[in-house]
This record gives C-alpha cells, structure tokens and sequence, in this order.
C-alpha cells in the first residue's frame, strides 16, 4: 500500500461515548473509552485524509492534523456528524451512541422521596448512522459493531439494515474492546468477511483504513 491512500479525501469519525443528562449532576453513559475512533481517526489522517473527529466525553488528545470537535449527548453528536457529512466522502462510524435518554432533564438534582426508589422514563435517541445512510448523496459508511455474542450475525443484519458499505465487528468483554489497548475486527462487508488479526488500537486501525481506503477507491473509480 502506498503511503498516502487517503490524500484529499474528506473522511468523518465519530468517536467515543455519549452522556445524557438526567439533572445538574447525573448522567447516563457508557464504557467506550474512544481510543478505536481516535486510533483511526490518527490512522486516517496519516494517510493523507482531511479528518474532522467527532468526539463525546473523552480524555484522549486530539491526533496530529485532525479537526475535532467535541460533543456530549446523542443528540449533539448527530447534529454535529450530519453538518460535517455534507462535505464527507468516508464517514466511520466508531461512536458508543447511547440509544436511550432521560425523557426530560431535571433543572435542580433529584432528591431522594423517604425510602422509595426512582423510576426514569427514557427517549430513543436518533441512530446518526442510518440517518447519514439515508442521505441523498451518502458517503461511504462503516459501522462498527461490539458485541458480546452472535457477532458476525448480528453485524452483518446491521450491514444490511442500515445499508452500509462495511462494518468492523468486534468481540467486547473478555478483556478485549472497551478500556483496553487491544482489539481484534472482524471487517464484514457484502461480499463476506475478513479476520483483522488481535492487535494495539494503532495498529489495528491502521489495518482497518489501509482496508477501508482499498474498498473506498475501488467503489469510487467503479
Ligand atoms: O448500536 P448499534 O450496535 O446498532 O451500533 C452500530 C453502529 O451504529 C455503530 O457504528 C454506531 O456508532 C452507530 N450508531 C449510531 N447512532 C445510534 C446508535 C448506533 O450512529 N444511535
């Protein structure tokens, strides 16, 4: 593979979890930790690509050359992903939206009521990915998909559902995915699957690029 596979091309990561707000000091979130988005979004960048990472609530520094916007909720992340995938050829989809929030944010923190407990009514949050598929001029997508069990099941129904062009299946739990520094993809795309060998965050998504840059270009110049 040639050293800049990426040159001019316009690619959107988003990265990270999101937090919903249930009052002033509480919030709903997730155990992504951002280093898979921020990893590819370094790899893609050194490839010669015009980055802009979307990140939710990380402490990760922002990768050399990359445009990064920060955001927190689901809500933010799609606002910000659908403005920059206006001009987007790729756009990796790498975030842990959370699917749910608090039906409404609470102005003042929520008290306890003698010794009853609490129930929260939640709202689905908007699926950024399906709505940037459902654009009229769609980049090239890929999903990610962590999953416990089932995986190159459950991914590949996400492919087809969501009309994606690949996605990067990985195996969570176990001490792999979430909070850790090693990975292993599996990358499913219509035509079958490829095994991305266990490797540091870097290193994989340096893998995964040169992979998806191959399929972009192929599909570009068809
Ligand atoms: O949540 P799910 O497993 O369906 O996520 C698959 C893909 O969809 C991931 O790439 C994720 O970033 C994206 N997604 C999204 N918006 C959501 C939920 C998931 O863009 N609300």
């Amino acid at each position: 593979r040639g050293p800049h596979e990426l040159a001019g091309v316009n690619v959107v990561v988003s990265a990270g979890p999101t937090y919903e707000d249930i009052d002033p000091v509480r919030f709903l979130g997730n155990r992504s930790s951002g280093r898979m988005g921020f990893a590819v979004a370094e790899a893609a960048a050194e490839q010669g690509a015009n980055v802009t990472l979307v990140a939710g609530p990380v402490h990760l520094s922002t990768p050399r050359g990359v445009r990064r916007i920060d955001v927190r909720s689901a809500r933010e992340m799609h606002a910000a992903v659908l403005s920059a995938a206006a001009q987007a050829d790729i756009y990796i989809a790498a975030a842990a939206v959370g699917d749910f929030r608090p039906s409404e944010i609470a102005a003042h923190k929520i008290k306890k009521q003698g010794d009853g407990g609490l129930s929260l009514v939640l709202t689905q949050n908007p699926d950024i990915l399906a709505d940037i598929a459902g654009l009229a001029r769609r980049p090239f997508l890929v999903g990610f998909a962590a999953e416990t069990e089932n995986l190159e099941a459950y991914a590949r129904a996400k492919l087809e559902r969501k009309r994606l062009d690949l996605v990067a299946a990985n195996r969570v739990g176990n001490g792999l995915g979430f909070e850790t520094d090693e990975n292993a993809i599996t990358l499913i795309s219509a035509d079958g699957a490829e095994q991305l060998p266990t490797a540091p965050k870097c290193e994989l998504a340096r893998d995964l690029v040169g992979r998806i840059a191959a399929r972009y270009r192929a599909k570009r110049d068809a």
